[in-house]
């Protein structure tokens, strides 16, 4: 049992980079298991920020080996790009970077299709126009291509031709004029080329790790509340975001799993449509935000903020099989007077403990209110550190949700960290 999954406990943005980048050191291979170039993962290292879309968040420590699992949908352009931006920084990837040559590829067409779509539907998601959805439908369809296909010129324009033909109807319902399999064909050959030491067996590099017995870290993307089939559909991504989708988008059996640590913010952020409980639309909220910095690390978009909601951690410690929380952006609190702490909600007069299936617009969150403290925490090393009403906000969280909190996160940088360890330990 050598790897652990880093999973997004709410929706999305919750310092999964953060965490994956502080737990590295201990692993000697770091696997994307799920989501594309709709991610935004933040790395701040002695007040430099990287912010990496596809890049596992492990790139800079050099001893730890990099996979983009086959469960990930790559944008060529975007993979390249973090490539250079990492070459920039003198961080080395060649030799200890690959991406599996089954991962399907995002094509334009895909972006087109997904923006055009969210400016036509009155019930917009509000994706990040990345072209996941559309990528992700053609990979149900088995008619996708896939990152191996971009590295022979013939067998791509083959597999485009058939691809394009497939969407034409849906551009040419949405009003939208779809680029020719030759324009595509040239342009993503090209990448491929560039690419190509990049591509290969990925799954092959996992079997081989688990074989030596090496640790392993699965990095998940985006949030549970997000997930296909256990977030708040249709509001949510395309694919598995929770700790189980690492198993199919690694290639690693759960058995293999020693442990799913769900990372958590100290309270709730969510970008794009759809249900948010304790979503608060007014000073307070926009104080969370600001304190927070909440704009999006993909889009820029100002995230929607609000409290912890405790119900929907709880479902993800369920979904997940959360061994450990990690609360990351503890140290935003110090900005708010009172702190509220959704413990259940309530919906047709009745307590709910968990979210209801397909209501969660009409539940009223239950609130117990704490004290707050306005100490800087961003110099906090251990919870015995923190003020008293920091830690009872703690202990109050892992006593409602019934799963003990490791890492606590204290600011952006990786120093700001209060009781890292092993996640591989006992
Ligand atoms: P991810 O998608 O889960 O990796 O999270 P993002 O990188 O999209 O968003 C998290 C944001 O919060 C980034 O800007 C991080 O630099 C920042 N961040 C992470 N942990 C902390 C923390 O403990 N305190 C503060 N203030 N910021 C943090
Ligand atoms: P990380 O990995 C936050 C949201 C979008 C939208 C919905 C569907 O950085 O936590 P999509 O483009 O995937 O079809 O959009 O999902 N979303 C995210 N929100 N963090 C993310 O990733 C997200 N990836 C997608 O805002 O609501
Ligand atoms: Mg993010």
């Amino acid at each position: 049992m050598s790897a652990v999954v880093v999973v997004g406990a709410q929706w999305g943005d919750e310092g999964k980079g953060k965490v994956v980048d502080l737990y590295a050191p201990y692993a000697e291979l770091v696997v994307r298991y799920a989501g594309g170039a709709n991610a935004g993962h933040t790395l701040v290292v002695n007040g430099e920020k990287l912010i990496l879309h596809l890049i596992p968040s492990g790139i800079l420590h050099e001893q730890t080996k990099c996979v983009v699992g086959q469960g990930t949908v790559i944008d060529p352009a975007v993979f390249l790009e973090e490539i250079e931006a990492l070459s920039a920084r003198r961080v080395a990837t060649d030799g200890r970077l690959l991406v599996s040559q089954r991962a399907h590829v995002v094509l334009p067409h895909h972006k087109l299709i997904d923006g055009l779509r969210e400016k036509k539907s009155n019930e917009a998601i509000g994706t990040t126009k990345r072209g996941i959805g559309p990528c992700y439908e053609d990979k149900v369809a088995r008619r996708g291509v896939r990152m191996g296909d971009l590295l022979d010129i013939e067998v791509l324009r083959g597999k485009l031709d058939a691809n394009l033909e497939s969407w034409r109807p849906v551009a040419e319902d949405l009003g939208g004029t779809l680029p020719s399999a030759e324009e595509v064909a040239a342009q993503y050959a090209a990448l491929g080329e560039a690419l190509r030491r990049y591509i290969g067996d990925a799954a092959a590099i996992v079997r081989a790790s688990i074989r030596a017995e090496e640790k392993i870290l699965l990095e998940g993307a985006q949030g549970t509340m997000l997930d296909i089939d256990n977030g708040t559909y249709p509001f949510v991504t395309s694919s598995n975001a929770v700790a189980g989708g690492a198993c199919a988008g690694a290639g690693i059996g759960p058995t293999h799993i020693r442990r799913a640590v769900g990372i958590a913010k100290a309270y709730t952020t969510r970008v794009g449509g759809g249900p948010f409980p304790t979503e608060l639309e007014d000073e307070t909220g926009q104080l969370l935000r600001d304190a927070g910095a909440e704009y999006g690390s993909t889009t820029g978009r100002p995230r929607r903020c609000g409290w912890l909601d405790l119900v929907a951690l709880r479902h993800a410690v369920t979904v997940n099989g959360l061994g450990e929380l990690a609360i990351t952006k503890l140290d935003v609190l110090s900005a708010v007077d009172a702190i509220m702490l959704c413990v259940a909600y309530e919906l047709d007069g009745e307590r709910l403990d968990y979210p209801p299936y397909e209501r969660l617009e009409a539940v009223q969150p239950i609130y117990e209110t704490l004290e707050g403290w306005d100490e800087d925490l961003s110099g906090c090393r251990t919870r015995a550190d923190l003020p008293a009403a920091a830690q009872a906000y703690l202990a109050r969280i892992e006593q409602e949700v019934g799963c003990p909190i490791g890492v606590v996160s204290v600011g952006p940088d990786r120093e700001d960290t209060a009781d890292l360890q092993d996640p591989f330990g006992a």
